[in-house]
């Protein structure tokens, strides 16, 4: 897994492979946000991450639904994947206290929350978590590339 450097992913099948290497790395109560404009990958990438740290599919892209949640398969470390599309969100300064209010089954402390988020939004977001920024090259390549940020 590769931090804090520029990643460089031709195909759909590295931005998974990318996210299936964070995926492995993350723990529970672990807050991802994916940021970048339309088509860039984000939701390939959660895809990637379901593998990694091996959740039951399918992850799609959330139409009308702001989050789903992904239950842990036997043989993974147990933890289960929220998958949040937050353009609806806009700007918030806590992911967990917007994610409070709508009431999931799955208590997010025990689980890992990745959220898609729009270009500039998330990088404004106060409390700990990993940003991975991904954009889309003029010649389509994504690049992408994953921080540690906060506390
Ligand atoms: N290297 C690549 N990585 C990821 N997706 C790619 C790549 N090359 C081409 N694509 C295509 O770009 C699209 C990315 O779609 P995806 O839904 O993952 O983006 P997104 O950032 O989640 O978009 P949205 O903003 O609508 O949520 C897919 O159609 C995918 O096949
Ligand atoms: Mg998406």
């Amino acid at each position: 897994m590769t931090w804090d450097e520029p990643v460089e992913l031709p195909e759909p099948a590295d931005t998974e492979a990318f996210g299936e290497e964070l995926g492995r790395e993350l723990r529970a109560g672990d807050l991802v946000v994916l940021s970048g404009p339309l088509g860039a990958g984000k939701t390939a990438l959660v895809r990637g991450l379901a593998r990694g740290l091996k959740v039951a599919g399918p992850i799609t892209s959330p139409t009308f639904v702001i989050a789903r949640e992904h239950r842990p398969l036997p043989g993974g470390p147990g933890v289960p994947l929220v998958h949040v599309d937050a353009y609806r969100l806009g700007a918030v300064a806590s992911v967990a206290a917007e994610l409070d209010d709508l009431d999931l089954d799955t208590d997010l402390t025990e689980a890992v929350v990745a959220v898609e988020w729009g270009e500039g939004v998330a990088e404004r977001l106060a409390e700990e978590h990993v940003l991975v920024h991904l954009e889309r090259r003029e010649d389509d390549v994504r690049v992408a590339r994953a921080e540690r940020v906060g506390p």
